[in-house]
């Protein structure tokens, strides 16, 4: 479904520069944008914050969809708990494809469980938002908190949000 759509759209679009598809080696740095969504030179989901501090739309979704679903757990703004790690700086060593398996299909170890969210949209329409604002907030490329101001809602998102949530 939709989680195949996405993983498939990004490995067509990532066989270009298969060299740098390597965990921790990835930079941040947008080089292309496709109607407000942005991508960097391996042509995975980044963010883009203006000198004003403007955050693209999907790291600003991600930031909603993060303290909606994953904040319970993993602390405010990704930066961990006594339960769980900080995805602020996980998301700065794991790459997209692993990112996105581990929220599909979950994990355990120990005593202590990472939920599978695979069959729950709420979050897998949205997995490419988390990514981009807890790898913004990591990074340091922004602050702590609700972004104060964010681009608009792409055309393009609203057409895959209504396809996605079905
Ligand atoms: C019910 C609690 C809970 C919720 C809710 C939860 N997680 Fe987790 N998650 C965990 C725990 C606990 C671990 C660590 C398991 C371990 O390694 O001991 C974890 C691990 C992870 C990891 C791996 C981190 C690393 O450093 O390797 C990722 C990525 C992750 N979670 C993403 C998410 C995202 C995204 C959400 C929200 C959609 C979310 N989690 C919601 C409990 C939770």
């Amino acid at each position: 479904m939709t989680l195949a759509k996405i993983a498939g759209l990004a490995a067509c679009l990532a066989v270009g520069a298969p060299a740098l598809a390597t965990a921790g080696a990835t930079p941040h740095e947008a080089v292309t944008e496709e109607d407000g969504k942005f991508f960097n030179a391996e042509e995975m989901p980044t963010f883009m914050v203006l000198e004003d501090g403007t955050v693209d739309w999907y790291t600003f979704s991600g930031f909603r969809r993060y303290h909606a679903e994953c904040h319970v757990c993993h602390g405010p703004d990704g930066q961990g708990s006594s339960y769980a790690p900080g995805l602020a700086s996980s998301v700065m060593r794991l790459d997209y494809f692993e990112f996105v398996g581990i929220v599909a299909s979950g994990y355990e170890k120990g005593n202590s469980v990472m939920p599978a969210f695979g069959t729950n949209r709420n979050v897998m329409c949205y997995v490419d938002d988390l990514y981009v604002y807890l790898r913004a907030v990591g990074s340091g490329a922004i602050p702590r908190g609700r972004p104060a101001n964010r681009m608009d809602k792409p055309e393009s998102a609203i057409a895959f949000e209504n396809d996605c949530m079905g």
